[in-house]
């Protein structure tokens, strides 16, 4: 018998302090750095980011989350045998911030390691939980993505600053005997670094190059938009459904229009599109799990439902997985 993998718990976590635009605006003024709400609504569907406390890293959120989406499976955590973290924003350069979740969370004892694929870095971190669970590898997967992306914004740079935040969301993927995740669907073309990086490294003991976020927003936006598209076609035509059979797509969550336009391309009206940029903005590899979630417990997204998910971001980084929940 074929062995799937199926998600059995979702959670997610927000660091209390959140900025709508208006606050950050008025913090951004002080710094003679002019931008306005009507701005970034209008350019991006953002109202609202979490910014975490200057101690708390991304284990920390992701520990939230994954307790959350633990009690959401009826699991403990001694019940997991395998962590994947997703994050761009690790707690340090080594070891990996899987590692350092695990041990928080009492978990200790399973491989646990970080996949960086930046803002596609969730769905590529649950494609290689699926692979290691239909092998055999593993059978209760933790699949965590978290992000501080507040620690690495310019924030005389109001042309990326506006657009992030902070945040958690993880999935507990259990074996099963039915699907589960139908297929999946994953891209990179480094040919594409420069549009979309955090240039500096950590040499000779001290920080080289610039450590903050560099983009070239307009290009990133029309290779977004094509990508998307394609992945989402091809988890299709490897499950062998049609886009009619969606009953969720849960992009990631950089910009409303690109959302709007993936929607559109697949004949989905959005109200068949999970939407929490306007209260998250975007959290990279945190996005989609932190979507997936609400959807669940805001009770939108429903058990049996079939999820497209899918990510696009630096590196450059594409792809999508097609699951029932
Ligand atoms: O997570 C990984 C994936 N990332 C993405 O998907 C991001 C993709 N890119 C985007 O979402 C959009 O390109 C942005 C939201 C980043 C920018 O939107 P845009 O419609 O492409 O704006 P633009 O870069 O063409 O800028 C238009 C104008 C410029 O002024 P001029 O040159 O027309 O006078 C900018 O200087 O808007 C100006 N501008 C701003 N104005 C007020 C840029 N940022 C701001 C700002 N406030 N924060």
């Amino acid at each position: 018998m074929r062995r799937y993998s199926r998600i059995t718990g979702t959670g997610s976590y927000l660091p209390p302090r959140r900025l709508t635009n208006a606050d950050l605006v008025a913090e951004l003024g002080q710094r003679g750095i002019e931008t306005s709400d009507e701005w970034i609504v209008e350019r991006t569907g953002i109202r609202a980011r979490h910014f975490a406390a200057p101690d708390v890293a991304s284990s920390d959120l992701g520990l939230e989350a994954a307790r959350s989406a633990l009690q959401a499976a009826g699991l403990q955590p001694t019940d997991i045998d395998l962590i994947i973290v997703a994050t761009s924003t690790p707690d340090m350069v080594f070891p990996s911030t899987a590692c350092i979740l695990q041990n928080k969370l009492g978990a200790n004892g399973c491989p646990a390691f970080d996949v960086q694929a930046v803002c596609s870095g969730f769905v590529y971190a649950l494609t290689v939980a699926d692979a290691m669970i239909q092998s055999g590898a593993a059978s209760r997967a933790l699949v965590v993505g978290s992000e501080v992306f507040s620690r690495i914004l310019d924030f005389n740079d109001r042309t990326t600053c506006v657009l992030f935040g902070d945040g958690a969301g993880a999935v507990v993927l259990e074996a099963s005997e039915t699907p589960g995740v139908l297929s999946s669907d994953l891209h990179a073309d480094g040919k594409h670094v420069g549009i979309l990086c955090v240039p500096g490294n950590v040499s000779g003991g001290q920080v080289l190059g610039d450590p903050v976020l560099k983009m070239d927003g307009q290009a990133v936006f029309k290779l977004a938009v094509g990508v998307l598209e394609k992945a989402a076609h091809a988890v299709l035509a490897k499950a062998g459904l049609a886009e009619a059979d969606i009953d969720w797509l849960i992009p990631h969550q950089a910009n409303i229009r690109i959302m709007q336009s993936t929607a559109k391309k697949l004949k989905l009206p959005m109200d068949k599109v999970v939407v929490t940029v306007d209260q998250h903005g975007n959290t990279s590899a945190a996005s989609i799990p932190l979507a997936l979630d609400h959807g669940v417990r805001t009770g939108q997204v429903k058990k049996g439902q079939t999820l497209l998910l899918e990510g696009v971001g630096g590196g450059f980084t594409w792809g999508a997985v097609l699951l029932k929940l």
